[in-house]
């Protein structure tokens, strides 16, 4: 790698020469680093906004997330005697707040740490209740009810509760209620919801409340499941299943969606809410900490006001250091850009193909201002972008800029093939439609449109072969009928010769 810096002289119309420095890789021998670690719901998201920047860095770049869950999150920020109670990664991430406990410990570790939001999840209830039992219409269900069926209370669906709101619905198996036996952030906003909505019912058959957070408690007769995933698969594969998970991850499957009742009375589906407004309505109660570095553990979106806010809303958070001086001032740099990325129109479009839904702009500013309050380390650079779309003609080839016009190769590959898979997924989904709604019956025997076109002609080809071969058995006929009539008529003897019968064979 070269370490001494280029002179290049810039030529500005014959006008004036100007003389600037450029160095090539900056002598650096090392490449810059960028870890974090935290929830798993945006794993997906990091992982691709830290594909695409390092393919458009020009210094060599790694950066890694691992998706290990909001506490492990937590806990490796707020790190251990290991590290001198210094977090083990450049950043952490959780769609909770830091919990008080932690939050003080960090401070009486004598750092300071900032909370900055990045994007909303919703937490949905999915179904597999057959759709001819559902009436043509989705599963209204309010908070009281959800805690009963949750924790068995209620096992059946066709209970006179919930045939009370869902007259329509003739569905009478019994309800199998899926849990996550991992700590999830979507067990913490199902449990605080519930909980925080209907205490009385959140309750085991002794009457004692259940616990909340991200663990959910061991209700009898539900059954335990591994990760978003697990959860999927078996509401997936469970006739008359009911589970929690995060709403993008459910509609991405195809799923029933429960129609939850908001706190304005409306029932309704994460499908038609609009999660920001639980969001706007928490600044404009004042129920928001005025700034970044101040403890959050009393922040929640749960059950805000609004004729169409969705009633269970995550905050996805950055936690950050506020005190960065002692971070390699490359590194500092880069998450400071990254960071900024996830905010930008285009890292929060990614944050929607990934599940969530963007920030308000008021929570852009603030989050934009808490980065503000980071104090950065000597030698800190502000890294700037060129688009995609507009050359920057010298400036984008300089070191310290992120370029659209650089792509890793995998990462043009795998939209290329994403976009193509796309397509072919359609043309398969109409050829599916074909298949199974437009069926024809005749008596008990059933074809598809395009079947029944194949039969016709079919039956047409069979009726044309049909009638030629009558028309060829009709000639045969007549001739046969012509050369047998003539000795009828010729003599009253019925009976041909034994010769003339030989002559004809
Ligand atoms: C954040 O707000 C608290 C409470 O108002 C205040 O004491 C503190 O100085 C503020 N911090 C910054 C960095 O503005
Ligand atoms: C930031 O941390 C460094 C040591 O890492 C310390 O010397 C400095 O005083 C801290 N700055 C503030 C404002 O606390």
């Amino acid at each position: 790698m070269r370490t001494t810096s280029a002179v290049i002289v810039l030529l500005a119309g014959g006008a004036y020469a100007q003389t600037i420095t450029i160095p090539y890789v900056d002598g650096l021998t090392q490449v810059i680093n960028v870890h974090g670690s935290g929830t798993t719901n945006p794993q997906r998201l990091f992982w691709e906004a830290m594909d695409l920047l390092e393919g458009r860095s020009k210094l060599p770049l790694t950066m890694t997330y691992r998706g290990v869950g909001s506490g492990v999150g937590q806990a490796e920020f707020k790190g251990d005697v290991t590290t001198g109670f210094k977090s083990y990664n450049h950043f952490g991430s959780g769609d909770i707040p830091m919990t008080s406990v932690l939050y003080n410990d960090i401070r009486n570790s004598g750092r300071e740490m900032l909370h900055v939001p990045f994007a909303l999840g919703a937490i949905s209830v999915f179904h597999n209740v057959p759709e001819a039992e559902l009436g043509g219409a989705p599963i209204d269900l309010d908070a009281c009810l959800l805690a009963k069926i949750f924790t068995r209370q209620i096992t059946t669906w066709d209970h006179p509760d919930i045939k009370a709101l869902n007259p329509k619905m003739t569905a009478k198996g019994e309800i199998k209620v899926h849990r996550r036996a991992d700590g999830s952030s979507s067990s913490s906003g199902i449990t605080q919801y519930l909980n925080g909505k209907c205490p009385a019912s959140w309750v085991n058959a002794a009457g004692a409340p259940y616990s909340t957070g991200p663990t959910f408690p061991s209700v009898p007769g539900t059954t335990p499941v591994q990760g978003s995933q697990g959860m999927a698969d078996a509401i997936d594969t469970t006739p008359n299943a009911i589970g929690y998970m995060d709403a993008g991850h459910g509609h991405e499957k195809g799923f029933a969606e429960i129609a939850l009742k908001n706190r304005d009375g409306v029932y309704l589906t994460s499908k038609n809410a609009n999660i920001g407004a639980a969001a706007l309505a928490v600044l404009a109660a004042n129920a928001f900490p005025v700034n970044a570095t101040l403890d959050f553990s009393a922040v929640n979106l749960y059950d805000q006001a609004g004729p169409t806010t969705w009633p269970i809303v995550l905050f996805s958070y950055f936690y950050l250091d506020r005190n960065l001086t002692s971070m390699d001032a490359l590194s500092a740099s880069v998450l400071d850009y990254f960071v900024k990325f996830i905010l930008s129109p285009e890292g929060q479009a990614l944050a929607e193909t990934n599940w969530f839904s963007k920030l308000p702009a008021q929570l852009l500013t603030f989050s934009t201002q808490a980065l503000a309050l980071i104090q950065q380390p000597v030698g800190f650079i502000t890294f700037t972008t060129e688009l995609a779309a507009t050359t920057q003609q010298f400036i984008g080839a300089r070191t310290h800029v992120f370029s659209g016009k650089r792509q890793s190769w995998p990462n043009y590959e795998t939209n290329v093939l994403t976009d193509r898979l796309t397509a072919l997924e359609a043309k398969v989904a109409v050829h599916d439609h074909d298949d199974h709604d437009e069926m024809n019956c005749i008596s008990t025997w059933c074809f598809t449109g395009q079947r029944l076109a194949g039969i016709a002609v079919a039956s047409i080809l069979i009726a044309c072969f049909s009638l030629f071969i009558g028309l060829i058995g009709l000639c045969l006929g007549l001739v046969v009928f012509c050369k047998n009539a003539r000795p009828r008529l010729s003599e009253p003897g019925m009976e041909l010769s034994t010769a003339t019968k030989n002559a004809r064979m």
